[in-house]
């Protein structure tokens, strides 16, 4: 059976005596109700680092939006078994309580990410970077890991944790890993479980709009794809269209036209009903 550490001072004890050994130590952090996409991950840090501490937590510091925060899918019986396939000896989890990680003061400290923190997910979901910053940053110092592993699905989030590192000066080496799709195209997604038949059927959608974008970058201007996208997503009534921006990799700001030094990227967000979805592809 894999460990399952609950408390601060039974993980730090733990990672302690495997340090002693000068292994070296891999993080994952999730938020559980694991699926392929979070699975990839954890099968790259076992291949880079001798151990790996994957933390399971829905933080609560991160959600602008109560009703979204309780219906977040909590599984960690089926999360540990689905580690155990992976490793039974060289993953640790570590699940702490709301308690353990806030002390009963369960608020966000403030970051300043360089501007990063105000585009796309940082305008549509307030605060909600001060809330992963936070909680990074504390598992960085429980865990202390030499690399820590992010999806790109999550793009803007890597990015900021790449900037927290470097500004705190933080002794971890943080590597981006691919997205993980279904075979519909459709990015694998903890809330993809929320999803009714008709968002279900209707949600690779997303990707293929991505697609068919990303094919038409070298010919089509900026301002052309906007207006496609946001036309595609008019003629349907099942999914609702928060944003699309192309973004400058570097700065996430959008652009208005594109400059052949820089690299972009097309990133989405939209409602599936009450479930939220986001999805992101390299444009070239
Ligand atoms: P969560 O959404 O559980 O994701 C955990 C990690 O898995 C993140 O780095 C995310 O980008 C990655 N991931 C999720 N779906 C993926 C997919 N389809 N392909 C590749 N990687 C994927 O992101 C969070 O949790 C939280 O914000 C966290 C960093 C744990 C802080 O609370």
């Amino acid at each position: 059976m894999l460990n399952v550490f609950t408390n601060k001072a039974a993980i730090t004890g733990a990672i302690a005596a495997y340090k002693l050994q000068k292994e070296t130590v891999g993080f994952v952090p999730t938020m559980g109700a694991l699926h392929q996409g979070h699975l990839a991950l954890v099968k790259k840090a076992l291949l880079d680092t001798s151990f790996v501490v994957v933390s399971i937590f829905v933080n609560p510091t991160q959600f602008d939006n109560n009703d979204d925060l309780e219906k977040y899918p909590r599984t960690l019986d089926d999360d540990v078994k689905l580690l155990q396939t992976l490793s039974k000896n060289r993953i640790l989890v570590y699940a702490p309580s709301v308690f353990d990680i806030y002390q009963g003061k369960t608020v966000a400290d403030s970051f300043n990410f360089d501007g990063l923190e105000f585009e796309m997910e940082g305008r549509f979901r307030t605060g909600h970077f001060d809330g992963v910053g936070t909680i990074v940053k504390r598992f960085f110092e429980i865990i202390k890991p030499q690399k820590a592993y992010f999806g790109e699905k999550d793009f803007q989030q890597l990015a900021i944790v790449k900037k927290m590192v470097q500004k705190h000066a933080i002794p971890v080496q943080v590597i981006g890993c691919p997205i993980y799709r279904e075979p519909s195209g459709l990015a694998m997604s903890s809330r993809n479980t929320r999803l009714n038949p008709s968002c279900k059927a209707m949600a690779p959608f997303v990707y293929k709009t991505l697609a068919t974008v990303r094919d038409n970058f070298g010919t089509k201007r900026v301002e052309e794809m906007l207006e496609w996208v946001s036309s595609q997503f008019a003629k349907q009534d099942v999914l609702k269209l928060e944003y699309f921006i192309i973004a400058d990799v570097e700065t996430l700001k959008p652009a208005q036209e594109k400059q052949e030094t820089k690299k972009y990227r097309a990133f989405i967000a939209v409602y599936a009903d009450d479930v939220r979805l986001i999805d992101n592809i390299a444009l070239n």
